[in-house]
């Protein structure tokens, strides 16, 4: 998970990284009063968006009154950079910045170890200085079993030329930029800029973290740095449930077990809808994985139901530790609790263990919207015209 820079910054004054004050805003009068509360004379109004370039498209402005921060945060919130709405943006206590570096440290997963990057000549434009100018950008190799201890940073900061009176600063810093990144399972911390301010002091003036998202068992406070306005609400439903779920922008809801069989499931439906009017796709991915119970099975078909753009629903399972019967209860389960919400068509393929119960438990079901396929590709044709059929008679109903 990448993080908002305001985020990055929390972080940072958590782990005692040197960083400006600042403060999110989500309207301009809250632009407004933070501006106010931080109280210096200039103030840096910033897009907070999961993108780099913020600076050029106009993301970024200093302004000198609260007034202006609220205007600032008028023209920036609502922007779009790079695909990215703007929806909040921080007002930060602006610094008297004499010189800019750039810092990161990130796993290098073809090394097998975590590689820092350092140079005097930060700002806005690392990617280029990277390309043209190489040598002005440090690369050292970082052993994790060790991380940032005074010896590496002190090598980093040598390599990057430091002036002789800055290294030891600019060095402490790096060790506890190397601490937050071990504390909090990041996969990358990055600073551009890292500052020198008029009175020699170092500070972050802008921060990006990926999070290890294997690692959040260890974290429970991550899960509020969730970007809960971006995830789409179907996602947030399944991740509640435990579900492997991703949305799709297609009309035919998909269940299987196991992510290779559900993607396989996806192109047969992709290519049986190819010919059909509307050409019917996958509505989302969802993988009840191996031995799923009953109740599984209902959450998975409870949500895919749920979403407004399904036309029918294919449901392929081909029964290794998961067993058939399960699967059919967990069909019924759900046609149970959803009963007249659920007005889609599904199309049932089962195969392998308990098969024969399974088939029972739905042939004596009897539902009207559950009809059984005999072969994968056979589901996937079914499920397909019934989404192109569905899709039609809705036209024609909004049309009436
Ligand atoms: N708090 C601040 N006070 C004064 N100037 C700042 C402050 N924060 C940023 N700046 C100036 O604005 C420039 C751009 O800011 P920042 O690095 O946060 O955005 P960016 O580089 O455009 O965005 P990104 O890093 O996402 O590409 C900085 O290089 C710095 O010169
Ligand atoms: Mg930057």
């Amino acid at each position: 998970m990448d993080l908002f820079e305001y985020q990055a910054r929390d972080l940072f004054e958590a782990h005692g990284v040197p960083v400006p004050r600042g403060i999110v805003a989500r309207t301009p009068d809250e632009a407004d009063q933070a501006a106010n509360s931080l109280g210096t004379p200039v103030t840096v109004v910033k897009a907070q968006v999961k993108t780099g370039g913020r600076g050029k498209a106009g993301g970024v402005k200093v302004v000198r009154s609260p007034r202006d921060a609220r205007q600032a945060a008028e023209t920036i919130l609502g922007m779009d950079i790079k695909g990215h709405t703007v929806r909040q943006v921080m007002v930060a206590e602006g610094i008297d910045i004499a010189e800019e570096y750039y810092f990161s440290l990130l796993v290098d997963r073809a090394e097998r170890r975590w590689l820092a990057m350092c140079s005097t000549q930060g700002g806005m434009d690392i990617e280029t200085l990277a390309v043209e100018r190489p040598e002005a950008l440090a690369r050292i190799a970082v052993d994790p079993r060790v991380g940032i201890d005074a010896a590496k940073a002190a090598e980093i900061v040598a390599a990057a030329g430091f002036a002789e009176a800055d290294r030891d600063q600019v060095a402490d810093v790096l060790v506890k930029l190397g601490a937050v990144f071990v504390a909090e399972d990041a996969t990358l911390v990055e600073v551009n800029p890292l500052v020198k301010t008029g009175s020699g002091a170092i500070l972050a003036a802008d921060g990006k973290i990926t999070l290890d998202d294997n690692a959040d068992f260890r974290h429970p406070g991550h899960a509020g740095l969730k970007d809960i306005a971006a995830t789409d609400s179907l996602e947030l439903a399944a991740a509640e449930r435990d579900l492997n779920y991703v949305k799709l922008d297609g009309n035919v809801g998909i269940i299987g077990n196991g992510a290779g069989l559900v993607m396989s499931t996806l192109d047969v439906v992709a290519y049986a809808g190819a010919d059909l009017p509307g050409q019917p796709k996958p509505a989302n991915f969802l993988d009840i994985g191996g031995g799923a119970s009953a109740q599984v099975m209902a959450d998975g078909l409870g949500i895919i139901l749920s979403d407004p753009q399904v036309r029918s629903v294919f449901v392929n399972v081909f029964g290794g530790i998961t067993a058939c019967d399960e699967v059919a209860n967990g069909i019924k389960q759900a046609l149970t609790v959803l009963g007249d919400q659920a007005t889609r068509p599904i199309v049932v393929r089962l195969d392998g263990n308990a098969v024969v119960q399974g088939r029972a438990i739905l042939a004596d079901y009897a539902h009207p919207r559950v009809r059984l396929a005999e072969t994968m590709d056979d589901g996937a044709r079914q499920a397909a015209e019934l989404a192109a059929d569905q899709t039609q008679a809705d036209d024609v109903s909004k049309e009436a």
